[in-house]
């Protein structure tokens, strides 16, 4: 890859400014000036440093989100609140997608990546990633319903729900872990069952949990550890 093409891909520095830096002796490759920048270095073993300071670098963007509510995962719907409108400008620019969907009404835990084939892993049945939910509900759930829910249960458009794991924190309350993602789904489970979902909330996904130092609509990228946890 070209040096400027590195600094654009990371977003240090724009092509110009990239060439005007390489002349001043800005940029070393490996501890060594380089002004060409033109010239090919490779980002997974080359040290590149801007003013001395070492420029990592991701083929891909990988972003935990702490989605607030009212917001859509959407890259564009006409009149809504999108997630990536909390985005800045670099993130903006790539070509994002949120890695499944939150409804508008629910908040926490959502990736966002240009990662288009881990993120096809992760959604895959075939993989069971489990995702969990804190949920409160209009109505108590009995111990009945609870376990009809486990084991499956049959929604209104004639889908019986894969098993899942319920652990009641309240009568009214507690989390739920699904392997699957239906479209609203946890809504129309406990629909099922004659109840209603007030406030539903994603902490988990897979082996990542929601950054509780995120509030509502701040984002931060995914560590290296969470990108190998997301890849796995
Ligand atoms: N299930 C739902 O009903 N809504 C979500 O946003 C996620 C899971």
């Amino acid at each position: 890859m070209r040096l400027d093409k590195f600094f654009t891909q990371t977003g240090t520095l724009t092509r110009s400014q990239c060439a005007k830096a390489a002349k001043t002796g800005a940029i070393t490759v490996d501890g060594i000036i380089i002004r060409d920048a033109s010239v090919n270095i490779d980002p997974d073993k080359n040290v590149i440093a801007y003013n001395g300071e070492a420029i990592s670098y991701s083929e891909f963007v990988y972003i935990m989100m702490n989605k607030p509510l009212g917001y859509v995962c959407s890259n564009d719907e006409p009149g809504e609140l999108l997630v990536f409108d909390l985005l800045d400008e670099k993130n903006k620019r790539k070509d994002v997608f949120t890695v499944g969907r939150l409804d508008k009404a629910t908040s926490g835990l959502i990736i966002i990546t240009d990662d288009g084939k881990s993120a096809h892993a992760a959604l895959s049945p075939k993989h069971h990633v489990e995702k969990t939910y804190v949920y409160t509900l209009a109505e108590p759930l009995s111990e009945q319903d609870r376990i009809k829910l486990e084991n499956g249960i049959e929604l209104k458009d004639g889908y019986t729900t894969k098993p899942c794991k319920i652990i009641p924190t309240g009568e009214k309350s507690g989390k739920i872990i699904l392997s699957e993602g239906k479209y609203h789904q946890i809504r129309r489970m406990f629909a099922a069952v004659s109840n209603k979902v007030e406030t539903l909330e994603r902490i988990s996904f897979g082996d990542i949990q929601l950054d509780n130092s995120l509030s509502y609509g701040q984002w931060r990228s995914l560590t290296d550890e969470e990108i190998s946890k997301f890849k796995k």
